[in-house]
């Protein structure tokens, strides 16, 4: 949530910047703004609205200077409007932030009674004013850094400029991630690795606490005591390049069409075909002991973890509790002694899953961790990674991730079957092997994407949707209604297709269409029958399936082909997320910024 850089540069650092916002702007786009140093002073250009708007900005009123920090912002306190824009600067500091500084009222009262004057309404505003405060005092740079920092609360990540000091700037990292980028007698901050692609391949990930003084040549890192600390740094595989929209009109529709290839990707991680095997990383406790899991995550990723649901319990036996993270923590779970938590994010620092991934840790869980993004917190903090190697995912909606969630998911599943003695060699290897066919059959859904556009066109125009499936589809149906919604701004709900006849079934009329997911066997029998009853009641069916012979009567059938019920619930994935994507593109709506969203949720 809201992106961050900083660049102390030997070259005109505004460019750079807004070449780095570009890849951020992903992470928020209510507003963005840059300031630069140069000659000791500071001056700075926002604008409320995309990037694109700052763009005009700087286009008629360009910003001098090689040292600079910019901003994209997804808005917490105060209205996107240009005073609440960041940077936010005094005459003697420019700051950006990331995050929520809690105990802002009390600060910004403090102030005020010292007879100093706001201009916005952010919590970020306060934190310029305060330091601005430490060095009217006469403090020193680092002195009065250290100081403000020592009277904030919340979760920030910070990164400032101060006036008169053309080489220096100042980072800080409590809650919300801050990376450091090293270059050739230039030095670099920012979010996260994209934010760097085209600046810095060598990276320190920042740890909670941390703060950092910077110049061209030098840099030094404090921890939480004000001690000079050493950090690793780590290499950045994210090029600029990965993270373009090549020939694709949006980065979701990209993203949706290279599933076939990153899901083979992730899966060539996971899966020794020739040997019919499952392969982990290294493991720090014994998988066959683990008496329960437990499996935390938000939105797309928590649909990905009820999938796995049905998976653990049915395939390896072992009992499965399933929560979304912002709720995790305050129900007050009960461990079982030994157990495993395992945190399913894209990102890898969503706040609500990161405080629960905190939670399971205190309370003595295996912590593992299942991520895009390799050098993110959660990955930092668990006991076992299981990367889903899906590539910079940039469309807000999830797509590509949430199948390479369900890749590795299922890769765990059979090795935990495995480890618990539920499944003997040969059906791991059958297993293995319907994995492995799972990216062709991908394709060949993708290729067939011309009928699913045609009905999202005609469904466009729908005031509601509903999405329906039984058993492990159910979670399909919810993930297919959150996309649809969150995208092309449909009212759309995902129900467990038994469940209609208890009180949604009421909405039904001729103007809702109804999204059955039913492939043949297991409970499709009874999918279709409560789709029977829809239909009795004048609702336009759509059915995802791969019966031969649907039901009469129906809107439309779109024809899936035939795979094991392992895999199935990846390939279904594929059509609902395809419905969203044309009903959006034909709504006209923002389909890789959809309004008031982010992509990485750092905020509680
Ligand atoms: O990065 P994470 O996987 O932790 O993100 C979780 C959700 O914020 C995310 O899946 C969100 O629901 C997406 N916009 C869904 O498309």
């Amino acid at each position: 949530m809201c992106g961050i850089v900083g660049i102390l540069g030997n070259s005109s650092a505004v460019p750079r910047m807004m070449d780095s916002l570009k890849r951020l702007e992903y992470r928020g786009y209510d507003s963005a703004g840059v300031a630069t140093v140069a000659g000791g002073s500071l001056d700075r250009r926002r604008a409320p609205g995309k990037l694109s708007a700052l763009g005009d900005v700087l286009a008629s009123n360009p910003l001098e200077g090689n040292s600079g920090i910019g901003h994209t912002r997804w808005a917490t306190h105060g209205e996107p409007t240009i005073n609440n824009a960041h940077p936010h600067m005094t005459e003697r500091v420019a700051i950006v932030h990331n995050g929520i500084i809690e105990n802002f009222k009390a600060l910004k009262d403090e102030l005020k009674a010292a007879g100093i004057n706001f201009e916005g309404d952010t919590d970020t505003e306060v934190v310029a004013r305060l330091m601005t405060r430490y060095l009217d005092d006469g403090l020193p740079p680092r002195a009065a850094f250290q100081e403000t920092l020592g009277r904030l609360e919340g979760a920030f990540a910070l990164c400032v400029l101060v006036a008169g000091e053309d080489n220096l700037m100042f980072g800080a990292r409590e809650g919300s991630p801050l990376v450091i980028g090293l270059g050739d007698g230039e030095n670099y901050l920012g979010s996260d690795a994209m934010a760097l692609a085209g600046l810095s391949n060598q990276l320190i990930y920042m740890e909670e606490g941390d703060w950092v003084e910077l110049t061209r040549d030098q840099y030094q890192i404090y921890s939480a005591a004000n001690e000079p600390v050493d950090r690793t740094v780590s290499f950045s595989q994210v090029a600029a390049t990965m993270i373009d929209k090549g020939n694709h009109r949006h980065f979701m529709q990209k993203e949706i069409y290279e599933q076939p290839t990153v899901v083979a990707q992730a899966l060539g991680r996971y899966l020794d075909p020739i040997g019919g095997v499952v392969k982990l990383p290294d493991l720090s406790f014994n998988l066959a002991a683990v008496p329960k899991i437990t499996l935390v995550a938000c939105g797309t990723s928590f649909y990905a973890a009820q999938v796995a649901r049905y998976w653990i319990e049915q395939i390896a036996r072992v009992p499965v509790d399933v929560d979304i993270a912002s709720e995790f923590r305050y129900r007050d779970p009960v461990y079982a002694d030994g157990g495993l938590a395992i945190f399913i994010s894209q990102s890898g620092e969503t706040m609500d899953t990161l405080s629960a991934l905190r939670h399971a840790k205190a309370a003595g869980q295996h912590i593992a961790s299942i991520v895009n993004v390799t050098g993110s917190t959660m990955a930092r903090e668990s006991d076992l990674v299981m990367p889903i190697h899906a590539g910079p995912e940039v469309g807000v909606a999830s797509t590509k991730a949430f199948t390479c969630q369900l890749a590795v998911l299922a890769a765990f599943t059979i090795k935990l079957a495995s480890a618990k003695g539920e499944i003997d060699d040969t059906q791991v290897a059958d297993y293995v092997a319907e994995l492995e066919h799972a990216p062709a059959l991908m394709a060949k859904i993708l290729n067939a994407d011309q009928q699913i556009e045609t009905i999202a066109q005609d469904i466009a125009g729908a005031r509601d949707i509903l999405f329906v499936g039984r058993g492990i589809y159910y979670p399909i149906a919810m993930e297919g209604a959150l996309k649809l919604k969150e995208i092309s701004y449909i009212h759309a709900e995902g129900y467990a297709a038994g469940e209609l006849k208890h009180g949604p079934i009421a909405l039904i009329d001729e103007n809702v269409p109804v999204i059955g997911i039913a492939p043949k066997g297991g409970l499709s029998e009874k999918t279709v029958s409560n789709l029977q009853e829809i239909m009795a009641r004048k609702g336009k069916v759509v059915l995802f399936s791969d019966d031969e012979v649907p039901p009469a009567d129906m809107y439309a059938h779109v024809a899936m082909p035939t795979a094991g019920d392992l895999i199935s619930p990846i390939l279904y994935a594929l059509p609902v997320q395809l419905l969203a994507y044309y009903a959006a593109v034909e709504k006209g709506t923002d389909v890789d910024m959809p309004r008031n969203l982010a992509k990485s949720v750092t905020v509680e």
